[in-house]
């Protein structure tokens, strides 16, 4: 089957494995920091080589963050370890077509999927970390695949290895129908927890289909006329959204936030504990993830998707906050099975 799958892909693609990979790439690059203009469509970008412990991926398709947005300006260069010329893109889904010397878990024409730590998604190739790598959920498209690293990573080391949700609990997740939000709300419900969830009108019908069990419409009601006690709430929204979210949590219980700082002040006073969550790479866990979606357990949801060359406009979209799914950008064109 995979050889079939590599056999048409080659044909498709004009790309055979058995080649060494090009030396040079078509990719998005910044040179200078600015406004969206800064994202260069290049057609012959040098290529990155693996290290001894990467695997080069080319690249099929590749996710678009909120975080993105903020790329070109430099104002996450420092946080992130970025200096120019540098690729964006935190999201990849691809093939391995080579492997650093020390690589032992994946071999060339390998379906994988990642959260490269160091971005470069946006892009024919990227090398990322064997340890940040996992094999594609096999019942999904690459495309699909590339939306679900850094978000459903994201949900899953807030809720289940900081929150650690647990059957019967109750958690309240602002933000249901986004990236982040559209895995957490399955991820709990996967943990046997109940789900109140939040977006806006357009979107309640996406958090029920989701699993939420109260879906609340934002520009309605407020949260906290429908939650009480709740057990642990995950906030993708900050400002006043986090600022309102200390009186709904139990005594005992937590607060994740991926949007905003928690206020030590507020936890004291309503005796619960918070987390601030800054999402990691990892290989294992996004192992677990392609399980449950290959169980059918998870579904991404895709938003719009992109052709490689409309990067800025993708990450103004994802700038708004009001993304329904995930952005992605396709890269090359799916292998045919
Ligand atoms: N700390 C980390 O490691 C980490 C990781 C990933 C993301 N993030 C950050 O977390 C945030 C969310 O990321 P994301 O990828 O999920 O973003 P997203 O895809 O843009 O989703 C944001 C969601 O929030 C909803 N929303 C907006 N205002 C709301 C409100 N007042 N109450 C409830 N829901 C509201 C939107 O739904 P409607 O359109 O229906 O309003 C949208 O579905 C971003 O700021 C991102 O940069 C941080």
């Amino acid at each position: 089957m995979k050889t079939k799958l590599l056999f048409f892909f080659a044909l498709t693609s004009g790309f055979s494995f058995a080649q060494s990979p090009p030396a040079t790439m078509k990719a998005i690059v910044i040179h200078e920091y600015g406004g969206p203009e800064v994202l260069k469509y290049e057609e012959a970008a040098p290529r990155p080589e693996p290290k001894e412990n990467q695997v080069l991926v080319k690249v099929i398709a590749s996710g678009v963050n909120p975080v993105d947005a903020a790329i070109p300006s430099g104002k996450y260069a420092k946080v992130f370890g970025i200096t120019l010329p540098v690729v964006p893109g935190y999201d990849i889904a691809g093939i391995v077509a080579k492997t650093g010397a020390k690589v032992t878990r994946f071999k060339i024409g390998d379906a994988v999927y990642a959260y490269p730590m160091w971005g470069g998604g946006y892009a024919e190739y990227d090398v990322v970390d064997e340890a940040e790598t996992a094999l594609k959920p096999k019942s999904i498209s690459f495309v699909d695949a590339a939306g679900v690293p850094l978000a459903a990573l994201t949900a899953w080391q807030a809720l289940i290895d900081n929150c650690k949700i647990d059957k019967g609990q109750t958690v309240l997740i602002h933000g249901g129908s986004g990236g982040v939000g559209s895995f957490a709300v399955q991820i709990a419900k996967v943990r046997g927890a109940k789900v109140i969830a939040s977006a806006s009108t357009k979107n309640q019908d996406l958090l029920k289909k989701l699993g939420a069990d109260v879906a609340i419409d934002y520009t309605k009601q407020k949260f906290e006329d429908v939650a009480h006690n709740v057990d642990a709430v995950l906030d993708c929204v900050g400002k006043d959204t986090l600022q309102r979210s200390y009186a709904v949590v139990k005594k005992g219980g937590i607060i994740a936030t991926i949007a905003g700082r928690l206020d030590q002040a507020e936890l004291d006073k309503n005796g619960i504990r918070g987390a601030q969550i800054g999402v990691r790479p990892n290989g294992q866990e996004l192992a677990e993830i392609a399980r449950l979606i290959d169980e059918k357990k998870i579904k991404p949801v895709t938003g719009e998707v992109m052709p490689l060359t409309d990067a800025a406009k993708a990450q103004e979209q994802a700038a708004t906050r009001h993304t329904r799914g995930k952005i992605v950008l396709k890269v090359a064109d799916e292998p045919k099975s």
